[in-house]
Parts: structure tokens; sequence; C-alpha cells
């Protein structure tokens, strides 16, 4: 086989076969194709895109470039869960509990944030001596026992994508369907669980900016999925802004247990529910949505899920004490109020730019290597849709200095769109495909 021939095949429009799409990944892996030939042909497929059958050859050849999780020696069903990024999004860590609080086991391994998006690992070390650096072993053996783990990744999966992925982030060609279906499926089916669930984001904080664009997203990824013989289901969701009340890390944490405690019963509970309801229901320990949100309702209610939680920090190595006495977690000094301006309802908050808010206070990565401040944050008090009276709080920004903290409500106050007329909020689940 030629590189070449492949590519002008792609190039004009053809369908390439399983066989070669695993003969260019193979080769790209090994670097026997060159990243020049690559990037051509991931515009080609930007252009031309891929059908079904060559997306499923795709995500195959990914998932086989590298090690594989074995999740057989854990009990029962096991779930996974996947969100396409967003801001404030501390699901993870609500879900996992309530999950497994239900009995369905959850194995999980998270990233670390970049940019304006954050990730679960960052935020799980909030709690002082949290470790994710854990042996498969150990992995399991928590999974087994404490019915969930949380773990940055150690094992080689999908060496493939790692390459993909880099060069698509330097050719123009990340938005594309079915390199996007085929890098996120790859990495979930490496780590074999049973039931995988997957909030796919929509609106202007999201990769996919319209509904269309998210339904035809979620659609491939499950149709891919089920062939690959998993359960996958998606949930499409909003995210045009943050999700929930807070942006940074600890912050994020503080509202993740609040609203473990019941104390909160907005979108981040609504997403927990829908997301639960159908691990639960895939799971097979639930008969139907009904029944499975009532058993996550009760887990909340019972104090089981932030049981579980407490449990699972201590097993990472954490203070549990902190899920009791959420003021053992860090919080930067300096805060600062940011006041509406004038009265009228809140027609947008800029979810990218409020990643960036946090992310320039210290709580997010330009770069890799960059360490972050797991104290510094925003909280929101107003969300899409709320009428605000002239000089009402919009929100805190939370900072290490004087002036850190006033250019940061400087620019959170941009990041709000308030209007005087009426604003009608768009439901914050889009849809489930099955
Ligand atoms: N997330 C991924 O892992 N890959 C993509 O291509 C897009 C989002």
């Amino acid at each position: 086989m030629r590189m070449t021939d492949l590519l002008q095949k792609k190039r004009d429009g053809g369908v390439l076969t399983g066989e070669e799409i695993r003969w260019m990944i193979e080769g790209y892996t090994k670097g026997e194709i060159p990243d020049y030939q690559m990037s051509a042909m991931c515009m080609a497929i930007y252009f031309r895109g891929m059908d079904r059958d060559e997306t499923y050859a795709l995500t195959m050849a990914m998932l086989d470039s590298g090690d594989k999780i074995d999740l057989s020696s854990i009990s029962g069903v096991k779930a996974d869960k996947h969100s396409t990024g967003g801001v404030g999004d501390k699901t993870s860590l609500l879900l996992c509990p309530m999950v497994a609080a239900c009995g369905v086991k959850m194995a999980k391994l998270s990233g670390r944030g970049l940019g304006h998006t954050g990730g679960t690992i960052d935020k799980l070390e909030s709690f002082p001596g949290f470790s994710v650096e854990m042996s498969e072993e150990a992995f399991i053996r928590q999974v087994n026992e404490v019915g969930f783990a949380i773990a940055g990744q150690t094992a080689e999966l999908c060496p493939a994508d790692k390459k993909l992925y880099a060069l698509r982030d330097v050719t123009a060609t990340v938005a594309s369907l079915p390199l996007i279906v085929s890098s996120i499926l790859c990495k979930k089916l490496a780590v074999g669980a049973d039931v995988i669930v997957l909030d796919v984001k929509c609106g202007s904080g999201a990769f996919m900016h319209t509904e269309e664009d998210a339904f035809a997203l979620a659609r491939a990824l499950v149709d891919v999925g089920r062939w690959a013989g998993r359960k996958v289901v998606a949930v499409v969701t909003d995210m045009d802004e943050p999700l929930g009340a807070t942006v940074g890390n600890a912050i994020e944490v503080r509202e993740a247990l609040a609203t473990l405690r019941g104390e909160y019963r907005g979108e981040l509970m609504e997403l927990c529910l829908v997301l639960g309801t159908q691990i639960l229901r895939e799971s097979g320990v639930a008969p139907d949505d009904e029944t499975a949100k009532k058993m996550l309702e009760h887990a909340v209610e019972s104090g089981a899920a932030l049981e579980k939680f407490a449990a699972f920090v201590k097993a990472q190595g954490g203070d549990p004490a902190a899920v009791y006495d959420p003021d053992k977690l860090p919080l930067a000094p300096v805060r600062k109020d940011v006041l509406a301006e004038a009265a009228g309802y809140v027609k947008g908050i800029q979810a990218e730019d409020v990643g960036l808010v946090s992310m320039r206070l210290g709580g997010g990565r330009a770069s890799k290597e960059d360490t972050i401040d797991l104290g510094v944050g925003v909280a929101l008090y107003k969300k899409v849709g709320q009428p605000v009276a002239a000089g009402e709080k919009l929100g805190t920004v939370f900072a290490e200095t004087e002036a850190a903290a006033e250019e940061a409500a400087k620019q959170l106050r941009a990041c709000y769109e308030i209007v005087s007329e009426k604003v009608v909020r768009a439901p914050f689940v889009k849809g489930v495909v099955k």
C-alpha cells in the first residue's frame, strides 16, 4: 500500500477500506508515515468526511495502537462517563459517588485542565494528600472495594490518538466529526467499561456550537460505540454559559459537595440525574428512567452519595474530613464582588471567557508545564434568564492579590450580557441519544 494512493482516494471523495485505515494508523504510530502526509489526510477527511464504517475502522485501529485496561476482575457492571469539555464542569465529582451508591461501579481515568477548561484531577487535588497516581491493580482493587476510582492515566492508551490529536491541533483539523468520534471513543473503549455515557456539550463554550452539530456528533458516537460492543448513550447539554455556580478548582469541589449535601438543586444536579439515569438503566440495575432517577435522588437525600465520596477521598490518600468541612479546602484570600451596573436580565455569560478569567488568576494552565493555584476562582450568583437589580452581585472573584482581583473582576464583568427585556432560558438538557 502507498500513502499517496490513499490520499488521492480520500481527496477525491472515495471510501477507505478497514485494511487501508489500519495500515495507515499503524504506519503513522510507528513513524513510517510522516506528519506531512498525515496532515494532508486529516485535511482530506475534514473536507470529504468519513462514513460510519470508516469511522468505526479508524476508532478500532487507534484503540489497538496501545495498551488496554482489563476491568474483567471487577465484579458487576462497570460504567464510565466522558464530557466533550466545558467550563465549570465538575459533574464527575457528583456522578461517580451517586452512581456507586446505587450499586454500579465507576472506573474513570481523568485528565488535567488546559486553557479555559478545567480538569477533574486538578480539582480533586484540592483535598490535602489526594493522589491520582495508582497502579492498575490498585485502581481495580479500589473500584471493587469503594465502588469507584478516578485516576490519572499511566498506561499508554491510544498512542495513535495522542500523535494525531497534536497534529490536528496545529493543522486546523480538530473540528472534523469522524476525527472527533474516533479520538474520543478509542480512549473510552481502551478503559473497558461496559456502559459509557457521553455528555456532548453544545453552545458557545463547546466544540459544537449548534444543536444540529451536537446531535450529529452524539449520534455518531453512539452508533460507533455500540458497534464496538458497548452500551453507549449520549446526552446533549447546554454549554452557552458555565455549568453551575463556580469555576476554578477547590471552589468547584465546594460546590460539588454542597450539591451532594442537597443544598443546591440547579442544572448541575439536573445533569447528574440525567447522566446517572442512563447509566443505571443501561446497567440493568433500574428497570426504567423513573426508577433510576428516584434511586439517584435517594442516594443524595440519604447521605449515601456523600459517604461514598468520603470513602473515595480516603482511599486515594486525601483527608476525608474536608468532605464534611469544606473550609479545610484552599480558598484564595482576596475577594472582589462584581456588581450589575443596571437592572435587567442576564442574556448570556461567555463560558470560554469565564474559564479564561479563572486561568489568568492562576487556576488553569496556559501551557502544559504550568503549575496551578487551587484556591483561586470565580463564583457566579446570576445565571442566564435571571433578573438582576442595579448594584446587585453578579459574581465574586477569589484571587491572591488585590491587583489580580481588580483585573479579574473587570474581565468577569465583561463576560456578562445584561439586557432590559425578559430572557427565556433554553432547556439545559437538549436530548438523549440512545
Ligand atoms: N476530545 C478528544 O479527546 N478528541 C477530540 O478530537 C475532541 C475532543
